[in-house]
């Protein structure tokens, strides 16, 4: 069956049964696998098309698409990695070569990498920053979701370089725009155990007709 098919799309006997049972499996197969973990090869270029159409079935209020990937391929990881070192200098000026050059080499793992950059100012000033991160993390999470599903492992990562002038430069960024964090995509070399996911009861309550928040559904 054709996961990347949409479901208008599926013949009517999969709609239901099928898409439920392939759904959460695909969900709960999803763990992060670290960018020290991921290795060539990365989705190809048609892979990686599946990849990033994931990302537009995302919510997106306003339909402002207030988020954008930036692809950093092998040749601009130089770069990057600079940014990485110059962050670090600027936050602790005692860093050591070798902590300087731990944080440069960061900027080499994985395969496939992108900043994920959401904008808060772009279009309707009535749809807020946290809407906008809300829709920014859908179309991620979509693009996780499509990666475990072509069998590449993945990640988000996040860290105070983000802030960074520099890396504020070298992805172009505009005043409204937040880097958000980078997502890595290659083969899993090793994974660890899955952690334990939590069961809604231990994150759903509900609102009774008498105005008091009773905890579970
Ligand atoms: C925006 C974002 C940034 C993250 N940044 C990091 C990071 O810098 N380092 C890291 O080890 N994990 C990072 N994570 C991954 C989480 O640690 C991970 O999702 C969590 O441990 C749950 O594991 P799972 O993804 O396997 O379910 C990040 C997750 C999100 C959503």
């Amino acid at each position: 069956m054709n996961l990347t098919a949409l479901p208008e799309q599926l013949p009517v006997q999969h709609r239901d049964s099928d898409l439920a049972t392939l759904v959460p499996a695909l969900m709960q197969s999803r763990q992060t696998i670290l960018p020290k973990r991921l290795a060539a090869p990365g989705p190809d270029a048609g892979q990686l098309e599946l990849i990033l159409n994931a990302a537009a079935s995302a919510p997106d209020h306003g339909q402002l698409l207030p988020w954008r990937f930036v692809i950093v391929p092998q040749a601009a990881r130089a770069a990057l990695a600079e940014v990485f070192g110059a962050a670090l200098v600027e936050r602790d000026a005692s860093a050591t070569p070798e902590q300087v050059a731990q944080a440069q080499e960061k900027a080499h793992r994985s395969p496939l990498l992108m900043l994920l950059v959401v904008d808060g100012e772009c279009g309707n000033p009535d749809i807020d920053l946290a809407e906008r991160i809300v829709s920014a993390g859908c179309a991620v999470q979509n693009m996780l979701l499509m990666a475990t599903a072509l069998g590449y492992g993945s990640a988000l990562t996040s860290g105070k370089a983000l802030k960074s002038d520099g890396l504020r430069r070298l992805f172009g960024l505009a005043q409204g725009e937040h880097a958000l964090c980078f997502v890595s995509m290659g083969s899993v070399q090793s994974r660890k155990i899955a952690r334990l996911r939590p069961a809604p009861g231990d994150f759903v309550s509900t609102l009774s007709p008498d105005g008091q928040i009773v905890a579970g559904f």
